[in-house]
C-alpha cells in the first residue's frame, strides 16, 4: 500500500492516510515523470554547452564551424602529408603536416610572435613572403606561391624541411589578403589552411611604432641601418628616443579605419578554421602560447624570442604632441588607449 509523504517544511511531516489509487492514474503519473525526467536532462545539457562556448569566447580561442561552407569542404582535413619535389621527407615522412598562415597588420607583434613559433623544433613560419609585390600581382601568382609553402618547397632560414609539423608564414592584410579575400578564403578551405589573426587592442601604441618604425627607414637611427625589430636594450632605448607627432585632426578615423579593416578579415575569413589571438594577451599570459600549439597539433614546447620591446612604459613618454593627443581622445571609445600598458 502505497503512503504520500509531504515535507511542508524541516519539522512538520504530515502522513496523509492511504487511498486507493486506480491503475490508469498510476501510468498516467509515471508517464508525467518519465517525461519530466527528459526535459530536466536537454535542459541541464543546453546549459553545459552554452556554458562551454562562453569559456572558449573568454580565452579567445575561436574555432567556428563552418555554417556558410558547402558540405564538401567540411571533409578537408586540416592534417597533410605534403610530398615535397625538392627533398625526401626522410624519417618525418609520416608525420602530418598543418598548414597556417598569421593573419596581421604592421607593428602588432608578429615578427616577434613568428620568433616565438620559429623556436619550436616543428614550425616553419616563412616570414612576410607576400612584401614582395610580384607574388601578390594577381590570384594565379598567390596561388602559386602558397601552393610553394605548403608543398615544403619554398625555403627561408625558417625551413625545418623533413620534420616540419607546420607550416606557414605571416601575411600582412594589406598584402593583397583584403583585395582577393574570397579567392584565399576559398583556397583556404579548399587546401585545409588554418588562419591564425594576431591583432593589436591597444592602436594608439600601434600607431605610434608605425610612425616611429617608418622614420626609421629614412632616419635609421642603428649606426645607419634601419631596423624594425631589436635584440637589446641599447637598441630599443635608441629606436625609442624618436617621439613621433601624431596629426590628433585625424586620429580617430584613422584608428577607426584600422579597427574596421581588422573586423571585415574576420567576417571575409570567418568559414575558415582560424584562431584569433591578441598581442597585450600574449604578453600578458604565456599560457596563450600553448593554445597556438594545440591549435596547430603540435607537441607543445616552451617557446622563445630574442627580441626587445621598443616602445616601453607609459605612452605620454613617446609621443611628440601628447596633449593634443589626450585632449583628442578623452572621453572617446579610445580613452583606454591612452592608459593602457602594452
Ligand atoms: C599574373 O601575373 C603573372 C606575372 O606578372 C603573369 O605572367 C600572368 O599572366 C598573370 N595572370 C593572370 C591570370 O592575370
Ligand atoms: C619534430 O622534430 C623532431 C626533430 O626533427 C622529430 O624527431 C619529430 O618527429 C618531429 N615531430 C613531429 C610531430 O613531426
Ligand atoms: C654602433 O656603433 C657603436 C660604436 O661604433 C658600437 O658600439 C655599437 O655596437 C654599434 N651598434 C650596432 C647596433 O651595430
Ligand atoms: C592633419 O591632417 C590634415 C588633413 O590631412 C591637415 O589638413 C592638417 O594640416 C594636419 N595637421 C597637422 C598638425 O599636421
Ligand atoms: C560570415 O560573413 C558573412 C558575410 O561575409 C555573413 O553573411 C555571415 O553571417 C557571417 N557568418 C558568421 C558565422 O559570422
Ligand atoms: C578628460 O576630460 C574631463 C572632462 O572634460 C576632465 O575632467 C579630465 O581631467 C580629462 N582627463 C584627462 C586625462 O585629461
Amino acid at each position: 500500500m502505497a503512503e504520500y509523504i509531504c515535507v511542508l517544511n524541516k519539522d512538520t511531516i504530515i502522513i496523509k492516510p492511504a487511498k486507493k489509487t486506480p491503475i490508469l492514474l498510476r501510468m498516467i503519473v509515471l508517464v508525467f515523470a518519465m517525461v519530466c525526467g527528459v526535459y530536466i536532462c536537454s535542459v541541464c545539457l543546453k546549459q553545459i554547452s552554452t556554458h562551454s562556448k562562453i569559456k572558449i569566447q573568454d580565452i579567445q580561442v575561436i574555432e567556428r564551424p563552418s555554417p556558410d561552407v558547402d558540405h564538401e569542404n567540411l571533409h578537408i582535413s586540416t592534417v597533410h602529408y605534403p610530398n615535397p619535389e625538392t627533398f625526401g621527407r626522410a624519417e618525418c615522412a609520416h608525420n602530418p603536416v598543418r598548414y597556417f598562415a598569421i593573419l596581421s597588420m604592421q607593428r602588432s607583434g608578429s615578427g616577434w610572435f613568428e620568433t616565438l613559433l620559429n623556436s619550436h623544433v616543428n614550425v616553419s613560419s616563412n616570414g612576410e613572403i607576400f612584401s614582395v609585390l610580384d607574388r601578390r600581382i594577381n590570384i594565379s601568382s598567390i596561388t602559386q606561391t602558397l601552393d610553394k609553402v605548403y608543398n615544403l618547397d619554398w625555403f627561408t632560414s625558417a625551413s625545418k624541411n623533413e620534420c616540419s609539423a607546420a607550416v606557414g608564414f605571416k601575411w600582412m592584410l594589406n598584402q593583397g589578403v583584403m583585395q582577393h579575400h574570397k579567392e584565399i578564403a576559398d583556397y583556404f578551405n579548399r587546401r585545409g589552411v588554418s588562419a591564425i589573426f594576431l591583432f593589436r587592442r591597444n592602436l594608439l601604441r600601434r600607431m605610434v611604432s608605425v610612425l616611429a618604425n617608418s622614420y626609421d627607414r629614412h632616419a635609421k637611427l642603428l649606426n645607419g641601418t634601419h631596423k624594425s625589430h631589436v635584440h637589446s636594450t641599447e637598441e630599443a632605448e635608441t629606436l625609442a628616443k624618436y617621439k613621433p607627432m601624431i596629426n590628433s585632426t585625424l586620429l580617430i578615423s584613422d584608428l577607426k579605419e584600422v579597427e574596421i579593416t581588422a573586423a571585415k578579415a574576420l567576417e571575409y575569413f570567418n568559414s575558415t578554421r582560424h584562431i584569433v589571438l591578441y598581442y597585450e594577451d600574449l604578453i600578458k599570459n604565456p599560457t596563450k602560447l600553448k593554445d597556438v600549439q594545440a591549435f596547430l597539433g603540435l607537441p607543445v614546447m616552451e617557446l622563445k624570442s630574442r627580441q626587445v620591446k621598443i616602445h616601453k612604459g607609459p605612452l605620454a613618454d613617446h609621443v611628440k604632441n601628447w596633449e593634443d593627443i589626450n585632449n583628442a581622445l578623452n572621453g572617446t571609445a579610445y580613452e583606454s588607449f591612452l592608459q593602457a600598458d602594452y
